[in-house]
């Protein structure tokens, strides 16, 4: 189902504007214990750079896109129930209110995070051999990107 994205992303403010919101979204969020467990050894910088961009995506920024691989790679073995998705979701969009984003447009928003909810609920833990089939995988890529750079 391909929901059309009305471009929310410059309406609100693009970039600095998501940044406020997802500083206040953590607050919140590491406000509970249940999640603060899950975001120990996470790098918050890198990890609020990976969310600007989901958001930027959600929110209709032209040209933008977000692969499923990193959301579920992201959540894999976070053990993340209905009920914290649900909370989650919860907390952005009060922060999203707070923010005076119109609620058709959080609506929007939702609809498109709800597209990705089962890369994110229950995501069993990437197995070892994936791992390894990862690392090979990545190796190619960048074998492949080398040998492209010679020659450019
Ligand atoms: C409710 C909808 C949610 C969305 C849209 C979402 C979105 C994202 C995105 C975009 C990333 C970055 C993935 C990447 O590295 O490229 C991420 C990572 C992460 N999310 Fe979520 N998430 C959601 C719910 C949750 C919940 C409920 C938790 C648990 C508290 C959670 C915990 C994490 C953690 C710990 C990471 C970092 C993984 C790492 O870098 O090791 N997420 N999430």
């Amino acid at each position: 189902m391909n929901i059309k994205k009305e471009n929310l992303f410059d309406k609100y403010g693009g970039v600095s504007t998501i940044k406020k919101i997802l500083k206040k979204f953590y607050e919140e969020l590491l406000s509970r214990m249940w999640a603060k467990k899950k975001f120990i050894d996470v790098d918050m910088d890198k990890l609020l750079l990976h969310q600007i961009q989901f958001i930027s995506f959600a929110m209709g920024k032209p040209e933008s896109e977000f692969d499923d691989e990193r959301l579920r790679k992201g959540h894999a073995g976070l053990a993340i129930t209905e009920e914290q998705y649900e909370e989650t979701i919860g907390i952005l969009v009060r922060v999203l209110t707070d923010f005076k984003v119109k609620f058709e447009d959080i609506k929007l928003i939702g609809d498109t995070i709800e597209t990705k909810k089962h890369l994110i609920v229950n995501i069993p833990p990437i197995k070892e051999i994936d791992k390894k089939k990862e690392k090979e995988k990545e190796r190619r890529e960048r074998e492949k990107y080398n040998k492209w750079k010679i020659i450019d």
